[in-house]
């Protein structure tokens, strides 16, 4: 079983900081991760095995007035193709729906078929590109945005 929760505390920050070496080629820093638990503005969401209690995937989100910034969301790579980047998506918009933001945007790697898969099946749509954002290696990054309106029971 696997349990999302707000990721409060700082012992987070060594963990997050492994697994952001292991999974992405230009991971953020340790002081990027530790402005983001210092910062108000900013969400910090885990998956939690609940069995081994091992934090498996994270999401950092960053609100600007009524639009969250979906900073990150990464699953551990044993992890992945069982339906937990869904399941934290699906929790991102209750969340975004339930705090009446309007919006959700993005960057993603243009490369980055598993999750432009996943952005594109909840109805992100391209909205812009910003030349060279990436580096190691220099890429394109996509801005994707979804409108939470719909989602609005
Ligand atoms: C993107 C990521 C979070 C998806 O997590 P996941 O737990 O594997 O995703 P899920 O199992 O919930 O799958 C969700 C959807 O993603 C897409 N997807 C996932 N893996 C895929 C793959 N290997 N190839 C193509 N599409 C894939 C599919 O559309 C899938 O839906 P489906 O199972 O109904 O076909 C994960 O691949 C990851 O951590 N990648 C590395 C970090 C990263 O690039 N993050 C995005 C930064 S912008």
């Amino acid at each position: 079983m696997f349990e999302i929760k707000e990721l409060k505390k700082e012992k987070y920050v060594n963990l997050i900081y492994k697994l952001e070496n292991k999974i992405f080629t230009d991971p953020w820093t340790k002081k990027m991760i530790k402005g983001e638990f210092n910062n108000k503005l900013a969400v910090i969401l885990g998956i939690i095995n609940t069995k081994t209690k091992e934090l498996v995937g994270y999401s950092f989100l960053f609100s600007i007035y009524d639009e969250i910034h979906l900073n990150n969301i990464a699953v551990k790579k044993d992890y992945r193709n069982k339906g937990l980047g869904k399941k934290l998506l699906d929790y991102i918009i209750k969340y975004g729906v339930e705090n009446y933001f309007t919006r959700i945007t993005l960057e993603v790697r243009e490369s980055n078929k598993e999750a432009l898969n996943l952005y594109y099946k909840y109805g992100f749509e391209l909205i812009s590109r910003r030349n060279g954002y990436y580096s190691n290696p220099k890429e394109d990054a996509l801005i994707l945005m979804k409108s939470l309106k719909q989602d609005i029971k």
